[in-house]
């Protein structure tokens, strides 16, 4: 048996969902038929994301199956395996790939996963720090080497929703990378945090958030975007010759009302990343440049720790628009 929440759908069609704490037996971890689960993992940290709120308010199209362990982020241990690539006393991760959607995630002690997903968690990180790191700075990590693939290493980037955990990552990346980062917050309050994380420049996200024109001034080489809507129209407008968007959230709105007039008179690129569907060498790319590139100081500075009991309530929270910067789990007793 071992601790853990689970969030029962009701049946009837738009009713409440039963969000309990309780013991889990291995019956109750035990993946779908259709999914693969051939790694136990002692899970010592997960972490709380947009999606995991939104399961804990039962939203079905997170919580694909009834009952769910949710977390889609998990930190731990090897425990058994009969994968080739894995054997008990391995550190592992695992961002996605199902995990708290379609199969049960980290928010419990332990997690039976699919070996073709897990990454090796680095030597320089403590399971803290890695789940403190979690999707959120994975996703960032994506959006920096979506950029290098588009051959964009330095200029002006800009990083939009820059107080919410993807946008701290892509800042502290970006601006490790060698780019100048201006940062777009509603809480201008916090611009000294945002300064210290490496951003050159914070502006008001209401520069943004408005109505825009089909070309702008030119401001920027790069955009890092997690708030769609108005304000990544408004960025596509302020691209420079050759220049590029990452989409990668829609923390304002999943909308985007644009022109071609970006593309076909500055040709600049629109790219796209989505961390839950990433293939493993890129997976693995992405956890070595984390290694090298974020300092466990930074992860301190974005990420506060809360016990696995405060999950529910910390869901409330973050659905409501009060949390700053990230949640990440502690499964066992907080150090
Ligand atoms: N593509 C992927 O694989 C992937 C992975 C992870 C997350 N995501 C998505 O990326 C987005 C950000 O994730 P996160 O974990 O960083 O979330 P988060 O910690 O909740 O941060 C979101 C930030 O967006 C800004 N924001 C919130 N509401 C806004 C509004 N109405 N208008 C403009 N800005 C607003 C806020 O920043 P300021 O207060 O600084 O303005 C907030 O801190 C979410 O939409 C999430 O679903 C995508």
């Amino acid at each position: 048996m071992t601790l853990g929440w689970q969030i029962t759908r009701s049946a009837a069609e738009g009713g409440d969902a039963t969000v309990a704490l309780v013991d889990l037996d291995d019956d109750a971890l035990h993946p779908p038929a259709d999914q693969g689960g051939d790694v136990t993992v002692d899970v010592t940290w997960s972490s709380l994301n947009y999606k995991d709120a939104l399961a804990f308010s039962g939203n079905p199209g997170v919580a694909r199956i009834s009952p769910l362990v949710p977390g889609i982020d998990v930190v731990g241990t090897v425990a058994a395996s009969t994968h080739a690539a894995w054997v008990a006393g391995d550190r592992v991760l695992l961002n996605g790939a199902g995990a708290g959607e379609t199969r049960h995630g980290g928010l419990a002690g332990r997690a039976v996963l699919d070996g073709d997903t897990l990454v090796a968690t680095p030597p320089v990180f403590t399971d803290a720090h890695a789940a403190g790191i979690g999707t959120a700075g994975f996703t960032a990590m994506l959006a920096v080497l979506a950029l290098e693939r588009h051959a964009i290493t330095e200029g002006d980037v800009l990083v939009t929703g820059a107080s919410g955990g993807l946008g701290g990552f892509a800042i502290a990346l970006l601006a490790r990378a060698g780019f100048t980062v201006t940062a777009s917050t509603g809480r201008a309050e916090h611009a000294a945090d945002l300064h210290e994380l490496g951003a050159s420049t914070v502006i008001d996200r209401g520069e943004l958030d408005r109505e825009s024109r089909p070309l702008e001034s030119q401001r920027f080489d790069a955009v890092v975007d997690t708030v769609g809507g108005r304000s990544l129209a408004t960025a596509l407008a302020q691209l420079r010759q050759g220049g590029a968007a990452v989409a990668c959230g829609n923390a304002a709105s999943a909308a985007l009302e644009t022109t071609v007039m970006p593309f076909i008179l500055r040709g600049v690129a629109l790219l796209g990343v989505n961390s839950t569907v990433s293939a493993l060498p890129l997976r693995q790319q992405a956890w070595r440049r984390l290694a090298t590139d974020l300092d466990a100081v930074i992860v301190d500075r974005i990420a506060r720790p809360i016990p696995l009991a405060e999950a529910r309530s910390a869901a409330a929270e973050l659905l409501a628009g009060r949390v700053r910067g990230r949640l990440s789990v502690s499964i066992g007793d907080l150090p």
